[in-house]
């Protein structure tokens, strides 16, 4: 039966993610747009984005927080290539994006005393294994395959190596351990549904000490210098951004900030993931067909809600015809209009993927989850008649 209930938005990305309840492009009249960055109104708001998250996220008095180019990606390759050399290299990775930061350090950076300590779609990494004498890099929820870390208790407070930690789609909807943390990186357009356009770098004091201290073997583009001779840029962190930013995707970026903080702040935020999770783990707790793709509830991320299908009739497909049929579902979603780009990433097991970040309201997760059985069955009657 053809569910009567409809997800009053049917935007379910996992990035970008949906925008806040209410949002409209009204909410952009006051950008500074043709003016400055760099005039006293312009830095102002710049600042402002920054003081907001950081007073929401709750960081550390003496850490530093700046808006960099290039999203996520950037901020974190921007670490990377300032900060890695000094010391050996653990390096997380389970899912596609820890895989790329692998990459990063193996292939391109080429350090060799790195050791990559992985796990399949599914599972963390043991954690138990991580050397805090090294450098350690990893993700705080591996967006494409829905497993997060649960906490940092795992983490050496006194570790002597620093924790690069890629945070893009857990940070606004997870507790992040911040004393455990020494650079942190996020972008604008996950958990707050943002526009994608800048990525934000925070830095512990260690941090910064080893900007000051170390000198990369590599050449160093523009893009990513944070020190002059041999000391931090102090105003990259006050909204003095290295390059042009778009005065655009900040004022949104204050729209976000300013309606999380009518929510309850980062509780708030948390509480609202939390809450979609609970409404998928409800269904999937019925479910003939679907579970988790992450095998430890402890590790279910409340954002990128990751779900594996394991009818017996999907498992008794060969690979290709189990993506064809997980992306048919995902395909009658979306003709229906009741949830846009939800199939699995492109790397992943196949599946769906469903936001649950705290822009996403939890009735409509809750209006989605009978369309996932009506969309399963027609693709299965459909292919099961073709066999
Ligand atoms: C964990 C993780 N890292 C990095 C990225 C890349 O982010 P961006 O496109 O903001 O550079 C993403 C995007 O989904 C992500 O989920």
């Amino acid at each position: 039966m053809k569910p009567t209930t409809r997800p009053r938005s049917p935007n379910f990305s996992s990035g970008p993610c949906a925008k806040r309840p209410g949002w409209s492009v009204a909410a952009l009249e006051d950008a500074l747009i043709g003016r400055s960055h760099r005039a006293k109104p312009g830095k102002a708001k710049l600042a402002e984005v920054i003081d907001r998250s950081r007073a929401i996220l709750g960081m550390p008095e003496d850490y530093r927080l700046a808006i960099m180019p290039a999203s996520d990606t950037g901020a974190v390759e921007m670490a990377l290539w300032s900060l890695l050399g000094p010391r050996g290299i653990d390096v997380l990775a389970w899912e596609s994006f820890g895989k790329g930061w692998v990459s990063d350090i193996t292939k391109q950076l080429k350090l060799e005393d790195t050791r990559v300590i992985e796990a399949d779609y599914g599972r963390l990494p043991d954690l138990a294994q991580v050397d805090f004498a090294r450098d350690v890099v990893f993700t705080w929820n591996g967006t494409t395959s829905g497993v997060r870390v649960p906490h940092g208790d795992w983490i050496a407070p006194d570790r002597e190596g620093l924790t690069i930690c890629d945070a893009t789609s857990a940070v606004f909807a997870m507790p992040l351990d911040w004393e455990k943390l020494d650079v942190v990186t996020w972008s604008w357009q996950k958990v707050l549904g943002g526009e994608a356009q800048h990525g934000m770098l925070a830095l512990s004091p260690r941090a910064v000490a080893r900007l000051e201290s170390h000198e990369p073997a590599w050449p160093m583009p523009k893009l990513f210098r944070m020190t002059k001779g041999g000391k931090l840029i102090e105003g990259i962190f006050k909204g003095e951004t290295i390059n042009t930013p778009s005065m655009l995707a900040v004022e949104d970026a204050l729209d976000a900030l300013k309606w999380a903080e009518t929510v309850g702040g980062l509780d708030g935020l948390i509480a609202r993931s939390q809450a979609n999770l609970g409404a998928v783990a409800a269904w999937v707790e019925a479910s003939p067909w679907a579970d988790f793709l992450a095998t430890d509830p402890a590790t279910r991320s409340c954002t990128s809600i990751c779900l594996a299908i394991t009818d017996p009739w999907f498992r008794g497909l060969n690979a290709n015809r189990q993506a064809d049929a997980a992306k048919a579902v995902a395909t009658h979603l979306d003709l229906e209009g009741v949830a846009y780009d939800i199939g699995a990433y492109r790397d992943a097991p196949p599946g769906l993927r469903i936001w649950g970040g705290a822009t996403v309201e939890t009735a409509d997760i809750e209006a989605l989850m009978p369309w996932l059985d009506w969309a399963y069955a027609r693709v299965k009657g459909s292919q099961a008649d073709a066999a």
